[in-house]
């Protein structure tokens, strides 16, 4: 239903304290001490060891969104509350607290200085950018990394099921995290060998291995890059503003070989930009990382500046695209 106007622009202004309270209540791991029953407000306080009226008004305003199911002063799980628990096989817990580091919320809080700069606003509280900060802040590294890991449910599964990546005999996963793309990419590839390459502090905390992965650490704006058949980059671009994504591809392009195929997995905007949802990821890599979504044909541009053509963009089940390309 289309909201009024006043309605529309209270609603926009307080969104903050509903993302709060998702934030607050995936820290405290609610939704996993709610099974099939519906749970009182105050057994779940004192399970949490926290104030049971505050609890019971932060639930009660996600209940009103549809997350959780609020009756008779007792809460049960809805289909997006069980999301929220840890052991759900699409877990968003990880990605919620991430979301809700003082780090990263606290970027968001200062996206004027992003307005005023065009710089991201995590330099106001992080001057060496978030990755010097995940090095630095081992439990905030620790759980992004697990909020990337978490993709691997729903976004990694969509990726692989809308591409073949059986021909490639190598597959070298650029800026790869823990891998978990990589090795959903493995398990339907049964002949191909996968190269994971990412920062030394991500390689050093693996902790999961598969017999067809090695890892390499290293600098992408450093080091030279193993050669392989397909090179993939998920959610990398999208971390850096033009001049490093042309440098990052420019070393793909530079161990490539000129059959290797280049795979960008992220959303890609609409060319009227129309989606809030994307509007919405744009401005967290405004001011977290510095970088942007892109449409198609800012994609493309990146391509030829690197030595690359876009050759084809395949859409999946999940926002993910896969963007496919060759050196020219
Ligand atoms: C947004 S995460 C994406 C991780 C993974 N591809 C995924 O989609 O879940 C970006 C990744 O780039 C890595 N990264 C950042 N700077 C890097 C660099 N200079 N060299 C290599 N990897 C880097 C980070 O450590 C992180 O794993």
């Amino acid at each position: 239903m289309t909201q009024q106007p006043h309605e529309l622009v209270w609603t926009l202004t307080t969104a903050g304290f509903a993302a709060r309270c998702v934030h607050v209540v995936a820290d405290l791991g609610v939704a996993d001490r709610i099974d099939d029953s519906p749970v009182p407000a105050a057994e779940l306080a004192s399970a949490c060891g926290v104030d049971a009226d505050a609890l019971g008004r932060v639930m009660s305003l996600l209940a009103a969104h549809g997350i959780f199911d609020h009756r008779d002063g007792t809460f049960g799980h809805t289909a997006s509350s069980r999301l929220l628990r840890s052991d759900h096989p699409m877990t968003m817990r990880p990605f919620l607290q991430m979301m809700g580091l003082p780090i990263i919320w606290g970027s968001i809080t200062e996206l004027g200085h992003s307005v005023r700069t065009g710089r991201p606003s995590l330099e106001v509280l992080e001057p060496q950018g978030l990755w010097a900060h995940l090095q630095g802040h081992p439990s905030d590294g620790e759980i992004f990394g697990r909020a990337m890991t978490a993709k691997a449910g729903a976004e990694g599964a969509a990726v692989v099921d809308a591409f073949d990546f059986r021909p490639y005999r190598t597959i070298t996963d650029i800026g790869g995290g823990r891998g978990h793309l990589l090795r959903a990419v493995l398990d339907v590839a049964p002949d191909t060998e996968g190269i994971l390459f990412d920062l030394p502090e991500v390689i050093d905390s693996l902790d999961v291995e598969h017999p067809r992965m090695r890892a390499i650490a290293g600098d992408f704006f450093k080091d030279a890059l193993p050669a392989a058949d397909a090179y993939v980059l998920m959610e990398v671009l999208h971390d850096w503003p033009e001049r490093e994504c042309v440098e990052i591809l420019a070393a793909i392009r530079r161990a490539a070989h000129q059959n290797s195929t280049l795979l960008v997995v992220e959303g890609v905007l609409p060319e009227d930009h129309n989606d809030p949802r994307a509007a919405t990821l744009d401005l967290i890599m405004l001011t977290v990382t510095g970088g942007r979504e892109r449409t198609a044909s800012q994609m493309s541009g990146l391509f030829e500046q690197a030595g690359f053509r876009l050759d084809r963009v395949t859409d999946t089940a999940s926002p993910m695209r896969i963007v496919e390309g060759s050196p020219v």
